[in-house]
């Protein structure tokens, strides 16, 4: 038995939402490639060259199918080869396309016996191998698609939201932002006052996609809490973030834990020049980019 699956690419966090929210976006994908095997065996192959391990206990797709082999007491095993176009260490949810694919791979072969949130608390040994921390904001949207709110992931509630119509641009640079230590600056404690507005343009920023009230999304999507510290990571961020809004951006941010930033537009002709002006931004100070224009999906 064999299936070829497409898994995309994720921005987590949708700025505010730290943990908690995330989007899948049609561009870029990864392909997996499952066979259900007769023997125990786990079998991982890449057809890229990021380098990335493939022996099943330290590979993120790997580590799923061993829990769930573990988990069911199953005697098949799984050869999965994987096809990755979501760079990893991109911020645009590379280990979680490769997570949440495992989980949705092996369920189809074995005749959908898991819910959806079973997927994710499999695929969520894949983030943890990956960043340390069992975090499903890039698992649940890769799972669920469109835009997920993370209510709880111990134990797991996730809400699917609505899926506005409305186009992503999002940039990765050539510079390496570990999600570890991209986590490890934040500060662990913050001030009310910060929480208080931070919650304000959570709760507007859901309200705005449930009601696709575009502007109002736009006048949420701030952050006072994790971009403040993150961002001196990632070269020209401010400057690409005051362009974009200048061209017609309704907001954006960091893309997961970073490098790539990602900003939302109405119109596929303001997202064409928004992504333009991106790339010129990191040709202009020489740093290698890719860009990608996509729909929430
Ligand atoms: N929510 C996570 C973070 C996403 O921002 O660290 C990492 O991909």
């Amino acid at each position: 038995k064999k299936i070829k699956i497409k898994v995309p690419a994720t921005v987590a966090n949708l700025v505010c939402g730290f943990d908690i929210l995330g989007m899948a976006i049609d561009a870029p994908y990864d392909i997996m490639e499952f066979q259900l095997l007769d023997r125990p065996e786990i079998i991982i192959n890449h057809t890229d060259h990021f380098g990335l391990p493939e022996e099943p206990s330290k590979n993120v797709a790997g580590i799923v199918l061993l829990k769930i082999q573990e988990h069911l007491a199953l005697e098949n095993g799984f050869k999965v080869t994987i096809h990755k176009n979501i760079k990893p260490g991109s911020g645009l949810g590379s280990s979680a396309a490769s997570a949440a694919g495992a989980a949705f791979g092996a369920n189809v072969l074995l005749g959908n016996i898991l819910s959806q949130d079973e997927m994710i608390h499999y695929a969520m040994f894949g983030e943890e191998l990956a960043s340390g921390v069992r975090h499903a904001d890039n698992i649940a949207p890769c799972i669920y698609g469109g835009i997920t709110l993370v209510k709880s992931s111990a134990p797991i509630d996730i809400i699917p939201l609505n899926t506005p119509n409305l186009f992503v641009v999002a940039v990765h640079p050539q510079v390496e932002v570990k999600t570890s230590d991209a986590r490890q600056i934040l500060k662990k404690d913050i001030l009310l006052k910060d929480a208080v507005k931070q919650w304000g343009n959570i709760a507007g920023l859901v309200a705005g996609i449930q009601n696709n009230d575009f502007n109002l999304i736009g006048r949420s999507l701030h952050d006072c809490i994790v971009e403040p510290v993150r961002s001196i990571l990632i070269p020209q961020f401010d400057k690409i973030k005051a362009k974009s809004m200048e061209l017609g951006a309704l907001g954006g941010g960091i893309s997961g834990s970073g490098p790539s930033i990602f900003m939302l537009a109405e119109k596929e002709e303001t997202a064409k020049k928004i992504a333009e002006s991106m790339k010129s931004m990191y040709d202009e100070i020489e740093i290698k980019s890719f860009v990608y224009l996509s729909k929430i999906n």
